[in-house]
């Protein structure tokens, strides 16, 4: 059977653009720049991008696309006791796929919401109370909430037709649902630009507080954003790279691919804080105590500003319909990475089956997230699986092609297929500095974990969240020296 290509070289960066560019770029990335030092923010910004980001996403996509397979069978392919870490990484992936539709559920029926701007009176009351009904803690589930119930069905829904015939409906969805977003973005833009204020959110956004530099929290917020906005570590890039031909480019379409993220990024913090800087003119508030990340942001701050603007439900439906458009692709491509995950190593299974099969079990999955408490497991799930297992696949990762596989020998196929050649000092990124900016970054988070429990969650709670790291590992460690073992009992000679 002859592996699934994607039709063109632009639908293969469409999609690759497409997972990296999500919610995070939105609701993450503004945020960021504006808390710390606006402009001064893009220095450890761009020095993150070219240290970690840029040598890890090519990295990926020259694994994936040299094995053409997904991570489970090219991580064996590099070293045959290493699918395990694969196998951590797709287990990853649908931890936070299974989440990361909810998020789009709640979009869902905010856009439902925006024909009657259902949050015009209270946008907070709306989003905790009518939305998400949320419990009183996590001690309370309260059963299940049945419009987010729904609307995760239809996400759901929605996902398998972008996944079930592979690139091919892939290929076909991105086409639309990547550039779509951007035109909207550009839309509420010029929306912004007309509304008084905008210029106060510009000003928090952009001008450069210098002195931030010096803040260490500033660069650890730096690298762990590169590294997550471009949805490296889950097995997807490798998955996409793998559906490329093997004598494809790599440098170029690293590069472009990754500054075609940040430039979104870049775009839609002066979407996002045109529209604060509007909200903090009407409300007579400062900027700063309205920037807000994550769901905060997207689900009660925006809202809000959007039922104050003249023509309010339009451009209400437009802003979500571009989260839906942005976040589609982000969880289609962790699909995308676990389908690629089964069907590697099983090629004589039916794709279409395949997909329906990981879809329905992310629904279910997903449930959880649909009760009444469904926000604090989310929050949980996402800072445990998203940091400590994203940090640890890529440690290793770095590990496995630098120092087991080699990185001269990677770096030799990647200038082999690339117009331009990529220095020496890659190898030097994937040896020595992405091991060790990702193990600090690890560190810091641990400690802070320790010392001060995250959230006001109960212990039980917490431990959920850590067994969503520990056991994992636990089990794919264990494989991975058990494999290590056999191997060198086999052949000694070879170690
Ligand atoms: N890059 C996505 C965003 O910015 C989120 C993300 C992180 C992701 N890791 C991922 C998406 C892995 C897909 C796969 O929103």
């Amino acid at each position: 059977m002859t592996r699934q290509k994607w039709s063109s070289r632009t639908i293969f960066i469409l999609a690759a653009v497409g997972s990296a560019v999500g919610l995070g770029n939105v609701w993450r990335f503004p945020y960021l720049a504006g808390k710390y030092g606006g402009g001064a923010f893009l220095v450890p910004y761009a020095i993150a991008l070219i240290a970690v980001g840029i040598p890890l996403l090519m990295l990926e996509f020259a694994v994936g696309q040299k094995m053409q397979q997904g991570a489970i069978a090219s991580y064996k392919k590099l070293h045959p006791a290493f699918s395990a870490l694969g196998i951590f990484a797709v287990f990853s992936a649908f931890i936070i796929v299974s989440y990361y539709a909810v998020v789009m559920a709640w979009s869902l029926l905010y856009l439902l919401a925006s024909f009657r701007l259902g949050w015009s009176e209270d946008a907070s009351a709306f989003f905790y109370g009518e939305v998400l009904q949320i419990s009183e803690n996590i001690n309370t589930i309260g059963g299940i909430n049945w419009p987010v119930f729904i609307a995760l069905l239809l996400v759901w829904i929605a996902i398998y037709f972008c996944v079930w015939k592979g690139t091919k409906s892939v290929g076909n969805v991105v086409a639309y649902t990547v550039p779509l977003p951007v035109i909207l973005m550009a839309i509420l833009l010029i929306r912004g630009i007309t509304l008084p204020g905008f210029l106060n959110g510009w000003q928090f956004y952009l001008i450069p507080n210098w002195q931030q530099l010096i803040n260490p929290e500033v660069w650890t917020a730096a690298f762990s954003q590169i590294f997550f906005t471009l949805s490296l570590a889950f097995g997807t890039m490798i998955a996409y790279g793998s559906y490329k031909n093997s004598d494809d480019d790599i440098v170029a379409d690293t590069w472009t691919t990754a500054l075609l993220n940040s430039g979104i990024s870049l775009f839609s913090g002066f979407v996002v804080f045109a529209v604060l800087g509007y909200l903090a003119t009407i409300k007579d508030t400062p900027v700063p105590e309205l920037a807000a990340s994550g769901p905060g942001l997207a689900f009660i701050i925006f809202p809000e500003a959007l039922s104050q603007m003249p023509l309010a439900p339009i451009f209400s439906l437009l802003f979500f319909i571009m989260l839906l458009t942005l976040g589609i692709d982000s969880a289609f491509s962790l699909v995308e990475a676990i389908n690629a995950g089964i069907l590697d190593l099983r090629s004589d299974w039916d794709l279409a089956k395949v997909s329906l099969f990981v879809c329905s079990f992310g629904f279910i999955a997903g449930i959880i997230y649909t009760t009444k408490a469904g926000l604090y497991f989310l929050d949980i799930a996402d800072r445990f699986v998203l940091n400590y297992n994203g940090l640890l696949t890529g440690i290793f990762q770095a590990i496995l092609v630098g120092w087991i596989y080699g990185a001269e020998k990677m770096r030799r196929y990647i200038n082999e297929v690339s117009d331009r050649p990529v220095g020496k000092w890659w190898n030097i990124a994937i040896k020595y500095l992405i091991p060790i900016v990702l193990t600090a970054l690890l560190a810091t988070q641990l400690t802070r974990d320790l010392t001060s429990p995250y959230g006001q969650y109960p212990a039980w709670a917490l431990s959920l969240g850590w067994a969503c790291v520990i056991v994992p590992l636990t089990i794919c460690a264990a494989l991975l020296l058990k494999n290590w073992q056999k191997l060198r009992r086999r052949s000694p000679q070879t170690f």
